[in-house]
């Protein structure tokens, strides 16, 4: 028995090797990765490789793909693996030559790993233009219970989230944004793994996670990256510990792989801004943009991913420094104007500046406020399950050919920690298609706000990570 079990062994090492070292693409098996993942192994670089080229080009089966992150997520990779693992993605994408265009200023984007009323983006690509950044932000749909920039994006008419690249880096240039779907060539290997992972409960894994996210922003050939991870009850992840891994774990990886990358950890605890819905959000953002302030909470969070992005391009030395140019350049108005120009050139109104106010088409039919049940504090918001109601009435979509109401959602939000008065204070304010939707919202509301005699106890709505 024990000189079987060592034939075994020996001839288990002998297909590893032979896998580790390399093979081509008639001979590779991508079992031998699986093996090593599901026995808790490391993967050589050379694998990776490999098995990533094999699931550009087929020779690895959905089978496969499921069986090799199903072992990720049981057994993790280490942080070389995951920069091995990203940089093989980002290696086997097309995409748009930024560099190619000479341009006068640093190369940067944000990314979110997505909550419910997120408009951050919006903001902080504007402001960084206006700070003399360029921001080329490949931008996703709605996922789960949490809200679509791109979605948002078309609920302004003629606005073409995949406008030629002749147009985008012409754009690009003279507004110093562009917010833009993903092609099809970008990272292949990440939209095949995603697909079978959204498919087979393997989305959740930090590992796959920030291989997956950065293997995109790499490709794009960036300066610098910022990253907003949330935590709390409309967070991927709930658990704030959690969250802070995956921050660790995405900065690791981003610098070990060449791109300058800083993250902060925001609480995701409450609806960020006053709204939720792809029109009405956009609207939140483009008053904070032309008011130059906004909800406080929306505000700080937009601020500490801008001077985060500052300080790493080093067009800002402190964080003061860094405020002040946030400050400015949404009070001057210089942000707003990016952003409406960024509009107009990709085919978007060409007033929105003046004419969004008056948008009277996308004036929802029913309009209903959710008064406080009891006095107290808004203790705790189960904010998934409000983005699942939401997205029910028309913010998402239940499949991906699912249409968006772009005129649904909430206004009026209001914050955990909020002192209200019973039949007084507006929790928040339905905006939806049928009295039946606003009735669904209104239920939502009633199972998913507590109120309490006491304020919540929370920790600090922004963290700046320094690992
Ligand atoms: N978004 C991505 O792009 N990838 C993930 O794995 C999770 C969220």
């Amino acid at each position: 028995m024990r000189g079987l079990l060592m034939s075994l062994t020996v001839i288990r090492g002998a297909i590893g090797f032979v896998l580790q070292v390399g093979m081509s693409k008639k001979t590779y098996n991508p079992q031998e990765a699986i093996i090593i993942k599901r026995d808790g192994r490391e993967l050589s670089k050379k694998a990776i490789e490999h098995y990533v080229q094999g699931v550009v080009d087929g020779v690895v089966s959905d089978a496969q793909i499921a069986a090799f992150a199903m072992a990720v997520c049981l057994r993790g990779m280490t942080v070389q693996e995951r920069t091995d693992f990203t940089l093989a993605m980002a290696k086997n994408s097309e995409h748009q030559d930024w560099l190619r265009l000479n341009l006068d200023g640093p190369l940067l984007d944000k990314h979110s790993t997505g909550g419910v009323g997120d408009k951050v983006s919006f903001i902080v690509a504007a402001v960084l233009a206006a700070c003399g950044c360029f921001v080329p932000m490949i931008s996703g749909r709605t996922l789960g219970h949490t809200g679509g920039t791109l979605d948002k994006l078309e609920s302004l008419p003629g606005y073409d989230v995949h406008t030629d690249a002749v147009q985008v880096e012409k754009v690009l240039a003279q507004t110093g944004l562009v917010i833009i779907g993903a092609s099809e060539q970008l990272v292949p290997a990440d939209r095949r793994i995603y697909d079978v992972r959204d498919r087979t409960a393997t989305v959740k894994s930090l590992d796959l996670i920030t291989c997956s996210i950065l293997s995109k922003k790499l490709a794009e050939d960036l300066d610098g990256l910022v990253l907003d991870v949330k935590y709390g009850s409309g967070a991927f992840f709930s658990d704030s510990h959690e969250a802070m891994a995956l921050a660790q774990s995405m900065v690791q990886v981003a610098n070990h792989a060449g791109l300058q990358t800083h993250a902060i950890l925001s609480d995701m605890n409450s609806v960020l801004g006053h709204t939720a819905g792809n029109w009405l959000e956009l609207v939140e953002a483009l008053d904070v943009m032309t008011a130059g302030v906004g909800e406080p909470r929306l505000t700080k969070v937009c601020e500490a991913l801008v001077s985060e992005a500052l300080q790493l391009s080093e067009l800002a030395h402190s964080p003061g420094v860094a405020e002040q140019m946030f400050t400015d350049a949404l009070q001057s108005g210089r942000a707003a104007e990016c952003f409406a120009q960024m509009v107009a050139g990709l085919g978007g109104p060409k007033d929105l500046l003046k004419t969004y106010k008056k948008n009277k088409t996308m004036n929802a039919p029913v309009v209903r406020d959710i008064l406080a049940p009891a006095d107290g504090y808004i203790s705790a918001i189960d904010v998934t399950k409000l983005g699942w109601a939401l997205s029910r009435i028309g913010c998402g979509r239940a499949n991906p050919e699912g249409r968006i109401d772009h005129r649904v959602g909430l206004t009026h939000a209001q914050p955990c920690g909020t002192k209200v008065t019973v039949g007084q204070t507006i929790l928040a304010r339905i905006h939806a298609a049928s009295e039946s939707d606003a009735n669904y919202v209104a239920q939502a509301f009633d199972q998913n706000v507590k109120i309490s005699p006491d304020p919540p106890k929370g920790l600090p709505l922004v963290q700046v990570c320094r690992f």
